[in-house]
């Protein structure tokens, strides 16, 4: 047994910010999959919000946030977000990272989408890439222990007080059991439940999972938010940032590539978003690019649009935009200064998550904090608006640590009995020595599909109700799964069932929570009730497991200062 004050499960940007935040006070270490310069967060390319230009104001971040959530954000949340976002972008600027510079030599930032002033702070389109590089070198600076490529499977919580965790460690093969006082879990989303996703193959949502397992609400699961411009079939990212620099959207109604005029005529978002164009908040352009696609105005009839950004020039592209090139010419064969890039919508970022108050603490269990995307503290609401979410990860990551820490200080190390460890490894003995005939790839492309088809961009009763029945159907196949690798060392094998598992419970809180949700709000759409319905619906959903299975209950909304309006943009 390993015992540590914190343990931070999760190596990505909060995970790190965490750790740093905590590792001035507290004995900390951190738990994760993958070497944090690998992590998911490398994948936000095009940018973190802050107010760091005199014309621009925090009211208007505050603001822009809460119109981009559907009002279904707490409004106390939102604002700490946006009014510590300059402390944190100079602070991370300081620490070394290279953003892109104005000709004055100062932080360049960018239009995204949904905002009312360009507020983007970038290094060209590799803004989460720089970030990691530079928390990286302060987790060597302070000296903070991590114990790469382990996974853990386990939150130990008695009492409703965390005791610890159990990791797999994959190099020996061994299951370990690690004593802490207090756990931050920051494992990031659960994009992969769906076919074509922006996400790392490690987005499954096992953060979450594992905290709901031990007795956390997850709230608003049900608000998943698809970007606009994943690259067609791959789902990879092409940033906002493209957009933010001239790019544009076509669909096909007798589209000439080469006729400024006909290029012009085909800029569908005029008539979604006349004011904002391509700039609308990413719910509004999904659907609008999801719509020019269903209505048969996809590029030759099929099912993308293009994003055009060859008359912004070589030397921006490739001075700003030079990853989404890269992946342009290498996924699909594009030369984005030469030809329009193909794009469809991409589930990108879950803005539910595990229920936190602002200080990152989960208000069920004792000793367990949460931040980055798998939190739900909630700034983000029903859309989350791009640029957002690298700044969440750096200013709630760094509010669960230093909480963390405080809390370490003034409580004590509880037991950590060796039957939980016994049980767990009883039940990772059992799912190896099953001898099922269900196989994990099998069952997660059929989730896949039964996600992307009925809780995707257009939801309605009956899709939703088919979708539900199909993720039973999953789960109940689950207990007859094969694992063919019955090693230890490496078993990838064993870490896809776990994950499956992962993805299962949550898939059908997604998917249930969307079929409750009679109204339409941010990134929930639905096709039955298409409107908005505060009366009925300006309410958070929690998630809980119970013995006798899922319960929901539902929750206020902090409303501290813009009442509620119609959405236009
Ligand atoms: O489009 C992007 O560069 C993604 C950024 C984000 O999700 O915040």
């Amino acid at each position: 047994m390993i015992t540590h004050d914190i343990i931070v499960i999760g190596g990505g940007l909060a995970g790190m910010r965490a750790a740093i935040g905590a590792s001035k006070e507290s004995d900390i270490a951190i738990i994760t999959r993958t070497h944090p310069v690998r992590s998911h967060s490398g994948a936000a390319q095009g940018g973190i919000n802050a107010v760091i230009d005199e014309r621009d104001s925090i009211e208007s971040h505050w603001f822009d946030t809460v119109k981009g959530s559907d009002y279904l954000c707490d409004q106390d949340a939102a604002e700490i977000l946006v009014r510590e976002a300059p402390f944190n972008i100079y602070q991370i600027e300081h620490w070394g990272t290279i953003f892109s510079r104005t000709v004055n030599g100062r932080i360049a930032q960018r239009p995204f989408g949904g905002q009312s002033f360009p507020r983007t702070c970038y290094g060209a389109d590799k803004t989460g890439h720089l970030i990691l590089q530079t928390l990286n070198e302060q987790l060597m600076k302070h000296d903070i222990k991590i114990y790469h490529e382990w996974t853990v499977t386990k939150i130990v919580v008695i009492d409703g007080i965390v005791r610890g965790v159990v990791a797999y460690e994959q190099a020996s093969g061994e299951f370990i059991g690690v004593r802490a006082k207090s756990v931050i879990v920051t494992t990031g989303g659960a994009g992969r439940m769906y076919k074509v996703t922006s996400n790392a193959h490690v987005c499954t949502g096992d953060g979450m999972a594992l905290a709901l397992k031990a007795g956390a609400a997850l709230k608003d699961m049900e608000c998943l938010q698809f970007h606009p411009t994943g690259l067609y079939r791959q789902g990879i990212l092409v940033s906002e940032g493209c957009r933010g620099e001239g790019g544009y959207l076509l669909s096909d109604d007798k589209l000439d590539l080469n006729s400024p005029i006909s290029i012009q005529a085909n800029r569908f978002m005029k008539k979604y978003a006349p004011e904002k164009m391509e700039l609308g908040p990413r719910d509004l352009v999904s659907r609008s690019i999801w719509t020019e696609i269903i209505e048969g105005r996809g590029i030759n009839g099929r099912d993308f649009v293009y994003l055009d950004l060859r008359h912004i020039g070589e030397k921006k592209i490739m001075e700003r935009l030079p990853q989404v090139r890269e992946l342009c010419l290498n996924y699909v064969g594009v030369d984005p200064i030469k030809d329009p890039i193909p794009v469809q919508p991409t589930a990108h970022f879950t803005m539910g998550g595990i229920s936190t108050d602002v200080n990152g603490i989960s208000p069920e269990i004792e000793g367990m904090f949460a931040a980055g995307e798998c939190a739900c503290v909630s700034c983000h609401g029903a859309n989350r608006l791009g640029g957002n979410s690298l700044l969440e990860t750096i200013v709630f990551g760094k509010r669960s640590g230093e909480n963390a820490s405080k809390y370490a200080k003034t409580h004590s190390l509880k037991a950590f009995p060796t039957v939980e460890f016994k049980d767990e490894l009883d039940r990772i003995n059992r799912l190896l020595e099953n001898d099922g005939n269900e196989s994990v790839s099998g069952i997660r492309t059929e989730l896949q599909e039964a996600m992307t088809i009925g809780v995707g961009i257009f939801r309605d009763e009956e899709i939703m109700k088919r979708a539900i029945d199909k993720i039973r159907e999953l789960k109940e196949r689950y207990n007859n799964i094969n694992i063919q690798d019955k090693g230890r060392v490496y078993n990838t094998d064993l870490i896809g069932a776990l994950e499956l598992e992962n993805l299962l419970i949550l898939a059908e809180i997604v998917a249930v929570g969307a079929y409750s949700r009679k109204e339409s709000r941010g990134a929930h759409y639905r096709n039955d009730y298409p409107h908005r319905d505060d009366n009925k619906w300006l309410k958070h959903t929690l998630a809980k497991f119970t013995p006798e299975g899922l319960r929901f209950e539902y929750k206020k909304v902090n409303i501290t200062k813009f009442q509620p309006q119609e959405r236009k943009y």
